[in-house]
């Protein structure tokens, strides 16, 4: 196995190993962990930094005094571990008043309410040194088409986004904002369900600069998605401020998993992009500890994420490398498709005075070239498998 460092800018929710494993079917099967520890145990594991909802630190309807108390301890444990919070977000799905959202509620005092809650962990990420704030609705969305508009919905996500990115360039907090895509669970319809949706979703936005995305790996996944090309178009776009890894298998509910215990060949080529395509953020864990772990499966499953990240990053390196690997994407004109199809300063008149682009182009002989993209693929997988 490999050894993770803050300089591999692993992090971790709060949320995800402090997971206690109820389900819709049953109780929790492990205690609450103390944020304090798990400071203390992610440093000692090797992470960077650790990610929270306000909820996970400090309890729901806390008093202003007893907050304070549970920012300062953790605090503390930041400043004696060294570990960063580069992330923030708000639990907008928890508690009984937003069953119907938070920003899309039909209730509008929930709606004010939801924002209110915002505003002030904005603060709090802001003042731990946060540079992005995730908005995930898993509540924002129905199970009854007859009772949601869903274009007065969208009206007010965009007016919540866009007073809350206009109060944080106003106090000058330098954070951005990332939303992050599911299709469903918990509820029957999420609004946003998409890498797709959410980028179209975002160029309505009134500071649509400082709004990206924090794809979930499972979650596009759910709807039956490849998550490479989705991150591949998010990055392509400028957009992916940040990053959820996880696991899953399938169309089926959402499982959070172990990063690559799931699509593993996904998850290689995942790591490839990141490491290869200028993403910089932190390499952000959002998995459930499987219920069936006690606390010693829970560390065991946190390392488990980081060392399956840097195992898949040295088998892509290695794949990448081999001179195999080298002729066979040449072989697949990989690269060529780098090569604008119109040459520069071409026009499309110069394209139909071209002959041999139409007049002499044999469609037929074009059309017998293989593309040698299952020899590709096996080389990945023996890279993967190490049997190269
Ligand atoms: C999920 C989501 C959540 C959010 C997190 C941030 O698994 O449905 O990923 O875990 O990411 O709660 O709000
Ligand atoms: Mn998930
Ligand atoms: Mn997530
Ligand atoms: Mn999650």
């Amino acid at each position: 196995t490999v050894a993770p460092s803050p300089a591999d800018k692993f992090t971790f929710g709060l949320w995800t190993v402090g997971w206690q494993a109820q389900d819709p079917f049953g109780d929790p099967t492990r205690p609450a962990l103390d944020p304090v520890e798990t400071v203390h145990r992610l440093a000692e594991l090797g992470a960077y930094g650790v990610t929270f909802h306000d909820d996970d630190l400090i309890p729901f309807g806390s008093a202003d005094d007893e907050r304070a108390k549970h920012i300062a301890r953790f605090r503390e444990a930041l400043d004696a571990t060294g570990l960063k919070v580069p992330m923030a977000t708000t639990n907008l799905f928890k508690h009984p008043v937003f069953k119907d959202g938070a920003f899309t509620s039909n209730d509008r005092d929930v709606r004010r309410y939801a924002l209110r809650k915002v505003m002030r962990n904005l603060d709090l990420a802001a003042e731990l040194g946060a540079d992005t704030y995730v908005f995930w609705g898993g509540r924002e969305g129905s199970e009854s088409d007859a009772a949601k508009d869903v274009r007065a919905a969208l009206d007010r996500y965009r007016e919540g986004l866009d007073m809350l990115a206009a109060y944080v360039t106003d106090r000058g907090y330098g954070i951005r904002f990332a939303l992050e895509p599911k299709p469903n669970e918990p509820r029957g319809d999420i609004l946003l369900p998409t890498i797709g949706h959410a980028l179209g979703f975002i160029s309505t936005l009134e500071h649509a600069d400082m709004v990206g995305l924090n794809p979930e790996v499972g979650h596009e996944q759910m709807a039956g998605l490849n998550f490479a090309h989705g991150i591949a178009q998010a990055l392509w776009q400028g957009k992916l401020f940040h990053i959820d890894l996880n696991g899953q298998r399938g169309i089926k509910f959402d499982q959070d998993l172990v990063f690559g215990h799931g699509d593993l060949l996904n998850a290689f080529f995942l790591v490839d992009l990141l490491e290869t395509g200028g993403y910089e953020g932190p390499r952000h864990f959002d998995y459930k500890p499987s219920r069936t772990e006690d606390i010693t499966g829970v560390w065991q499953s946190a390392a488990a994420n980081m060392s399956t990240y840097l195992l898949l990053k040295e088998r892509a390196a290695a794949f990448r490398a081999d001179p195999e690997v080298v002729e066979a994407r040449a072989a697949a004109r990989v690269d060529d498709l780098g090569t604008p199809t119109l040459a520069a300063g071409e026009t499309y008149a110069d394209l139909l005075a071209d002959r041999t682009a139409f007049e002499d182009f044999d469609p037929e002989e074009a059309a017998e070239r293989g593309l040698g993209a299952v020899r590709l693929t096996q080389l990945a997988v023996e890279h993967l498998m190490g049997a190269r």
